[in-house]
């Protein structure tokens, strides 16, 4: 493996100022996400490998949403501004003229090549350093080369003589499957020169960068290529179809990497892991499931069928069967589902359970509790050993306001109750069925409010005389009885 000194990099330079006119779409191309994270991040994170001593992105198209996403997930990124989209050429001058007057290598990436990993450059770099080159291309041979540059080796092929555009190119030329891969190591001099001397004079009337390696041979600098077999590193997105197929391959390389290193997941083609998310051995994730942002999974927690989580921790031997969760935390040993929907700030503690159509919200469930049937589970704190009800609803909102509700260790909430909130039931207090809460609970008491049960002998038939179907029945079943006897 190669390794480039820290600060061996003067800069790198992205490129991410293009308008993606392909992707058809108010976003800029850069900020559409694979994996969780958007293309441009993935970029950023890559450059990050070589620990250059400067990192510049250049914006133009839609610049203010990619400069308030730069905040965020590269905030110590110099910003160079390409006003007009003049080509890969002109965006290198503009994130040239950012940078002073400094000499050494000098790395010019795509923001639109999310598979490209970090060692890659810094494997790039180490040749170009060792081969004494004054540019250096990543290349590789891609099963259909249509749309990319391609790559003109020198008679012996040990050096590149120019990259011809797809559109440019003459029918000779398409037919080579060594493609430019749009990353680039330069020696910081030649690269200045070489894009003070671009020309505009092709199909689209661009400055493209790669014409600058003809210009760097014809001024006497070697221009070398590293050369990767892992092709589809390499390949970038430039419209929604590739945007997908791109999606799908770091999806598998995820995954891949999880099972490797201990994680089961049952079925792949169905199964998607965000780059963020953190996975212990033994976890086990069934068909359907969708891991997403900062999501956490225990050692021996079951995930699925069916079942996204978005940023949610997942404690040891937790199962979650068909459900939906955001920002929750799910205790050990804790069973969620089938069929619940976790929304933010619901904690669930160990051993805990939220059962079948249950949706929660801001709800503290505590230790052993409960809440197993059809139940609206928000802005509640409960405490241990509770046991909620079938169709229990905590009633957290007058129409203006939010209100918490408690319930102590150990009570038991009949079904079909209604905690109108906010109400604080003690601890070991017993709720009837049926019951409309609407003021505190104490410690062991039993709270009925509901109508009491009237028994009224004979009124059906007073009402509705013999013939009704239920008299008649109850008649007829009679006569039988009296005939078998
Ligand atoms: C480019 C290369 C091609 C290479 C391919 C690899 C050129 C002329 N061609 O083609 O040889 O095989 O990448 O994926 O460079 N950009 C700007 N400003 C501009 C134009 C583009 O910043 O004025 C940025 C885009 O945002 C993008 C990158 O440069 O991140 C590449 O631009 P794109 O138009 O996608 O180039 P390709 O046609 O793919
Ligand atoms: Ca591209």
């Amino acid at each position: 493996m190669n390794t480039t000194e820290a600060g061996q990099v003067a800069a790198v330079v992205i490129m991410a100022a293009g308008a993606g006119t392909r992707m058809k779409s108010a976003r800029p191309k850069v900020l559409h996400t694979i994996a969780g994270r958007s293309m441009i991040a993935h970029a950023v994170r890559a450059a990050e490998a070589l620990d250059p001593q400067r990192l510049v992105v250049v914006v133009g198209h839609e610049r203010e949403q990619v400069e308030a996403h730069l905040a965020d997930v590269a905030p110590s990124a110099i910003i160079a501004v390409q006003e007009q989209m003049l080509g890969t050429g002109d965006a290198v001058r503009a994130g040239l003229a950012v940078l002073p007057e400094i000499s050494g290598v000098i790395v010019v990436t795509t923001g639109d090549a999310p598979l490209l990993e970090g060692q890659t450059i810094v494997d790039l770099v180490a040749v170009h350093v060792a081969r004494g080159n004054a540019a250096t291309v990543l290349t590789a041979v891609v099963p259909d080369p249509t749309g990319y540059g391609h790559v003109v080796r020198d008679g012996d092929g040990d050096q590149i003589a120019c990259i011809v555009e797809h559109r440019d190119a003459n029918e000779a030329e398409r037919q080579i499957a060594e493609i430019n891969a749009g990353v680039y190591a330069f020696d910081g001099d030649r690269l200045r020169d070489g894009i003070a001397r671009l020309r505009d004079e092709n199909t689209q009337g661009e400055f493209y960068l790669p014409d600058v390696v003809a210009l760097i041979r014809a001024a006497g600098g070697r221009v070398g290529a590293h050369e990767i077999a892992d092709y589809q590193q390499t390949e970038g997105v430039n419209d929604r179809v590739q945007l997908a197929e791109r999606a799908a391959e770091m999806n598998r390389r995820i995954l891949r990497g999880w099972m490797l290193n201990g994680v089961t997941i049952i079925d792949p083609a169905t199964t998607w892991i965000h780059a963020s998310v953190d996975l212990a051995e033994d976890v086990t994730l069934l068909p359907g499931t969708s891991l997403e942002g900062a999501t956490s999974i225990a050692r021996g927690a079951v995930i699925g069928p069916d079942t996204t989580l978005v940023d949610v921790e997942v404690g040891e031997n937790a199962t979650v069967v068909r459900s939906q969760a955001t920002l929750v935390e799910i205790g050990p040993g804790a069973t969620v589902g089938p069929f619940s929907y976790l929304r933010p700030g619901t904690r669930l503690a160990a051993s805990s359970k939220v059962g079948a159509f249950v949706e929660t919200k801001n709800a503290q469930i505590g230790e052993g509790t409960k809440v197993p049937h059809l139940t609206y589970c928000g802005d509640a704190v409960l405490g241990a050993g509770v046991n909620i009800g079938a169709g229990t609803i905590f009633a957290n909102y007058d129409g203006e306001h939010k209100f918490v509700s408690h319930v102590g260790d150990h009570s038991f909430v009949g079904s079909d109750s209604v905690l109108v909130a906010p109400v604080t039931i003690g601890d070991n207090a017993f709720i009837a069925a049926g019951s409309v809460i609407t003021h505190d609970v104490a410690e062991g008491e039993l709270a009925v409010a509901r109508g009491r049960q009237r028994d009224i002998p004979g009124w059906v038939e007073r009402r509705h005389g013999v013939a009704t179907p239920a008299a008649e029945s109850a008649e007829s079943g009679d006569s039988r009885q009296e005939e078998a006897k």
